[in-house]
């Protein structure tokens, strides 16, 4: 059926990964965030219904994609060659550059990534930030991957890790709320798409015109400010 706004479609279970304010995060046991009300606004602008939100390891949702145990990645997750081998991506719905979070006030001193070199390094695993650290600093760092960067976090405010590498919104949303700060951002020019499997090609469309109807519409603006406030 074409053209309809939501009652009785295909519904389609929603995957994500908490702990990445403000995209998504579960605050008092409910699941809320940027990503959350996107994709719902999204989705009701297309023939789908929204089954129940999934919430798992970031690095648990492409194989729940492809187990088919969600049928939709919304987790802020950057498209990229290396996942298109893979799954497929919606148009891309938000942009954001990685920052290095340090501790506030500690004695890390960084401009650059080389600056890391020698330090203690953390990222989530599977993400971008964790792929330019192995890519950029190799073996001149120590590296440990944490399941959450909010892990990660709490380990950068207790010293026992030097520095971060996160995208640059949430990094500015853990500098507000915690003991850490950004050292500096550097550019990525990373796109957020909703991920479906590469077969979905017709939930892959009918997410791209959502998200186009929704920028369309004063909700995307409306999202934005109530997550970022601007
Ligand atoms: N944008 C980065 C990536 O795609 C990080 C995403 C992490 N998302 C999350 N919900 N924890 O790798």
């Amino acid at each position: 059926d074409e053209g309809g706004n939501g009652d009785g479609g295909q519904t389609i279970v929603p995957g994500t990964a908490p702990g990445f304010e403000p995209f998504e995060m579960n605050v008092d046991g409910e699941l809320v965030g940027f990503d959350i009300d996107l994709l719902e606004a999204v989705v009701a602008e297309t023939d789908y219904e929204l089954g129940d939100w999934q919430e798992l390891e970031f690095d648990g949702l492409m194989p729940a994609l492809e187990n088919e145990n969600i049928d939709v990645i919304a987790a802020a997750m950057t498209i990229n060659e290396e996942r298109q081998e893979t799954i497929a991506f919606s148009e891309p719905y938000y942009s954001a550059d990685q920052s290095v979070l340090v501790q506030s006030g500690g004695d890390v001193e960084a401009g650059e990534l080389e600056d890391l070199e020698g330090l203690e390094v953390g990222a989530q695993s599977g993400t971008t930030g964790e792929g330019i650290i192995e890519d950029e600093l190799g073996d001149d760092v120590s590296y440990t991957s944490y399941d959450n960067y909010v892990l990660a976090v709490q380990e950068l405010e207790r010293g026992t890790l030097d520095a971060i590498v996160i995208d640059e919104p949430v990094a500015e949303s853990f500098a507000d709320d915690r003991e850490v700060e950004i050292a500096f951002t550097f550019e990525t020019g990373e796109e957020y798409g909703f991920g479906v499997r590469q077969d979905d090609g017709d939930l892959q469309e009918a997410l791209s015109e959502g998200i186009a109807a929704v920028e369309e519409s004063s909700q995307y603006d409306e999202i934005t400010r109530e997550w970022f406030g601007e």
